[in-house]
């Protein structure tokens, strides 16, 4: 698939998604919250789940359209996601615009969340299987669980949390939804047990790259194409994969430095936020981290090579390779040994 067919599929997703919020939103007297809707659509986003849902029905044989409001459901719940997620990690910038809580306000964002997830609900009551009811209900579950794991390993000693936690977090905060995508858009399309397993696969091999490439990018990204501040995570301590490396490689000294500035929280500055950089350069973590993505990328890819031939599964295997190359696309070339 070339760049310009996933363009097609991300605009026919999202003229689908207005046309939901418009009628939601008809007769609505509140001009703020329609505002504030119309802001998540307008300032986009990459539809990667939803996509990935649709291509999923049509791999094993079916129609997009028996998937469509379960696509919708899982954008939604995602975009609700987020707003909570830059109100926790006190993030001001998001999809290049300022993000949801810095524009209106941690208390109306709590709200703006919760009624996104609410349409998310509207949305999937509207497919009326009871299996992918369950299904979805519990990637919300999920991803609630990993946030909050996410908490935890934020107060836990750095030289205490494990690869394997990390991993942990980032299978139930980002690949439940990959996962979901996959699996629901493989049920909806009819398709058999062992299509829906890969598919189920091949979500959870790309969401797990997806996060991992999303921890490089906040230290590596270019913001003019990320659309996040850098060093997010470094400021609120985050245990990403990189820092979890670099604590089993470094010499002490540099062990403690990172320690130190991990639990500095918001007094880290542009040159902390350097030194970590070229930290995690020489230590090998960032390449450690690209190879263990790329490897999750081939994995993604190979979960569903013996699916019978379709366009959808070129497509999908093409939206892991766009996955692959956003770490080159995104960062600053000099980062990247
Ligand atoms: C961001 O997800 C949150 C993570 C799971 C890392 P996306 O990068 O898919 O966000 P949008 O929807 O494209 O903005
Ligand atoms: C958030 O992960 C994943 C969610 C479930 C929302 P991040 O905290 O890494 O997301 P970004 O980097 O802010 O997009
Ligand atoms: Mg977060
Ligand atoms: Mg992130």
């Amino acid at each position: 698939m070339r760049e310009r067919q996933f363009q097609e599929e991300v605009q026919y997703f999202n003229r689908k998604l207005t046309g939901v919020i418009e009628q939601k939103m008809q007769g609505c007297s509140n001009k703020n919250l329609y505002a504030a809707l119309n802001y998540i659509i307008d300032t986009g986003g990459k539809r990667l789940r939803p996509i990935i849902c649709l291509l999923s029905a049509e791999a094993v044989g079916g129609s997009r359209d028996k998937a469509l409001f379960v696509a919708m459901a899982i954008e939604l719940l995602h975009n609700a996601s987020l707003v909570h997620d830059d109100i926790i990690d006190e993030n001001s910038i998001r999809r290049r615009n300022p993000s949801n809580p810095a524009r209106y306000g941690e208390k109306k964002a709590i709200v703006i969340g919760d009624f996104l997830f609410g349409l998310s609900c509207e949305m999937l009551a509207r497919c009326e299987v009871p299996e992918i009811v369950g299904l979805i209900s519990s990637a919300v579950s999920n991803v609630a669980m990993g946030q909050y794991l996410e908490f935890t390993l934020r107060k836990k000693s750095l030289q205490k949390v494990t690869e394997h936690e990390y991993l942990e977090v980032a299978a139930l905060k980002t690949a439940s939804t990959f996962v979901a995508s996959a699996e629901a858009g493989a049920i909806l399309g009819g398709g058999s047990e062992v299509e829906i397993e890969k598919l189920c696969n091949y979500g959870k091999n790309l969401g797990m790259a997806f996060q991992i490439q999303d921890d490089v990018l906040d230290i590596c990204g270019d913001p003019a194409k990320t659309g996040k501040p850098v060093g997010l995570d470094i400021k609120n301590g985050e245990r990403t994969i990189l820092v979890i490396h670099a604590l089993n490689h470094l010499h002490p000294s540099e062990k403690e430095y990172i320690s130190k500035v991990l639990s500095k929280k918001k007094d880290i500055s542009s040159s902390d936020i350097e030194r970590v950089r070229e930290i995690l350069m020489h230590s090998g973590s960032i390449n450690y981290a690209i190879r263990l993505s790329n490897e999750l990328i081939g994995g993604a890819k190979s979960c569903i090579e013996e699916l019978e031939d379709s366009e959808a599964k070129e497509k999908l295997k093409a939206i892991a390779d766009f996955a692959a190359e956003r770490i080159e696309k995104q960062s600053f070339a000099e980062f990247i040994l």
